[in-house]
C-alpha cells in the first residue's frame, strides 16, 4: 500500500454534510449526507435547520466514510475542514468536529479555505494541478474568477459576482417557471428540448462601460428580472409560456457570459489552464460551450466529474493532502470558522 498520508476532511459550509478520505490525490470514500429536502419546501437554504442537520449528520458520515474506505480512524494522518466561507453555524459544526477529532486522534488540523477546495478537488480525478491555473468557480453560493498560482498558498480573485450567483440565478429561475428546487438541473433538462435563440437576454456586465471596471465579474440579477418580464409579459397577455425555450434562452445567456470571461481571463494572464467547479460545472450546457471555446483558444480545460463539483469532504481532504504534502503549517486548535473568510486565505 502506498505511503501517502491518509487525510479526512470535512464539509459543512452549506447544506450538504461531506466527510472524505483521501490517500495522496487518490480519493477512498466520499460520503454525503444532504439536508436538501429539509430545505425544499422555503426555496432555498435555511442556516439554522442545516446547522442541526450537520449535527445529526456528521457522526454517521465519518464512519460511513470510514467504512467505505476500509480504514480506521486511529489511521488517518491529518483532519482538514472547510472553515470558510460559508453559513457561520454550519461551519461551526464542521470546525468543532474536526478539532475534536484531531485531539482525540493527536493528529495535525488543517483548516482551508472552500473555494481553494473547490480547485483542489480536481487534483482527484486530473491529477497534480496545471499551477498556475485559472479557476471558475460557479454554485448556489459563490461565482467567482480566480487565479491559483498555488492552490496551498496563493489564490488572487480576478472577479466574482457582484449580485447573485450563479446557481442561485438558475434557481430563481427554475422557480419563476414552475421547476422545483434546486432548479439548476431541471432548467439543463428543460433547456434541452429548448431553443436557446428564442429570447436573447442580456449578458450582464459585457458592455464596453461595464468592462471597463468589471471585466471578470459578473452579474446575473438583471437577467434574472428580464426573465421575470418576458414571463409576466406573456401571462398577462394570456399566453402560454414556452418553458423550454426560456430555460435554453437563459441558460445560454449564463453560459455565454461564464464561458466568455473565463477564457479572457486566461489569454488576458497568459494562462493555457481553466479548471471549472461549483454545482454549476454539472450543467450540460456549459461544459459543451466551456470545451468549444476553450479548443479554439488553445486552453485546456479541466471539469471534475458532477459529483467532485458539488460541495462534499472530499475536495477538503484533497486540499489537506496538498497542505501536507507541500509541508504547509498546521492550523492551531484554536482556529475559528469565519463566514467570510477571503479566498485569498487559503489555510484558515
Ligand atoms: O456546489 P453546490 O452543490 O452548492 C453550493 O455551494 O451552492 O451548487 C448548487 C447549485 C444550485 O444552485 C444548483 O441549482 C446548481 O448548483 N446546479 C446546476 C446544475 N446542477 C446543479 N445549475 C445548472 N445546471 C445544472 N445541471
Ligand atoms: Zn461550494
Amino acid at each position: 500500500m502506498s505511503d501517502e498520508p491518509l487525510v479526512l476532511g470535512i464539509e459543512t459550509s452549506c447544506d450538504e454534510t461531506g466527510v472524505g478520505i483521501v490517500r495522496g490525490g487518490t480519493l477512498l470514500a466520499d460520503a454525503v449526507a444532504s439536508s436538501l429536502e429539509e430545505h425544499a419546501r422555503f426555496g432555498g437554504v435555511v442556516p439554522e435547520v442545516a446547522s442541526r442537520a450537520h449535527l445529526e449528520a456528521m457522526i454517521p458520515s465519518v464512519d460511513r466514510a470510514c467504512e467505505t474506505a476500509g480504514i480506521r480512524l486511529a489511521d488517518v494522518d491529518a483532519i482538514s475542514v472547510t472553515s470558510g466561507p460559508g453559513l457561520a453555524g454550519a461551519l461551526l459544526v464542521g470546525v468543532a468536529a474536526a478539532k475534536a477529532l484531531a485531539l482525540g486522534l493527536g493528529k495535525p488540523l488543517y483548516g482551508v479555505n472552500h473555494l481553494a477546495a473547490h480547485v483542489a478537488v480536481d487534483t482527484l480525478e486530473h491529477g497534480p494541478l496545471p499551477e498556475p491555473c485559472v479557476s471558475l468557480l460557479v454554485s448556489g453560493g459563490h461565482s467567482s474568477l480566480l487565479l491559483v498560482e498555488d492552490v496551498t498558498d496563493t489564490v488572487d480573485p480576478l472577479g466574482s459576482t457582484v449580485d447573485d450567483a450563479a446557481g442561485e440565478a438558475f434557481d430563481k429561475v427554475a422557480r419563476l417557471l414552475g421547476l422545483p428546487f434546486p432548479g439548476g438541473p431541471y432548467v439543463d433538462r428543460e433547456a434541452k428540448a429548448g431553443d436557446s435563440a428564442y429570447v436573447r437576454f442580456p449578458r450582464g456586465l459585457t458592455g464596453q462601460r461595464d468592462l471597463a471596471r468589471h471585466r471578470f465579474d459578473f452579474s446575473f440579477s438583471g437577467l434574472k428580472t428580464a426573465v421575470a418580464r418576458w414571463v409576466e409579459t406573456r401571462e398577462r397577455a394570456g399566453e402560454p409560456v414556452p418553458v423550454a425555450d426560456v430555460a435554453a434562452s437563459f441558460q445560454e445567456a449564463v453560459c455565454d457570459v461564464l464561458t466568455r470571461k473565463a477564457v479572457d481571463a486566461c489569454r488576458t494572464r497568459g494562462v493555457d489552464d481553466l479548471l471549472i467547479g461549483g454545482g454549476v460545472a454539472a450543467n450540460s450546457r456549459l461544459r459543451a460551450m466551456a470545451e468549444e471555446r476553450c479548443a479554439a483558444a488553445g486552453i485546456r480545460l479541466r471539469v471534475p466529474r458532477p459529483k467532485l463539483c458539488t460541495d462534499n469532504g472530499a475536495m477538503v481532504a484533497a486540499l489537506g493532502a496538498q497542505m501536507l504534502a507541500r509541508g504547509r503549517t498546521a492550523s492551531r486548535l484554536d482556529l475559528v470558522a469565519d463566514s467570510s473568510l477571503p479566498v485569498t486565505t487559503v489555510a484558515g
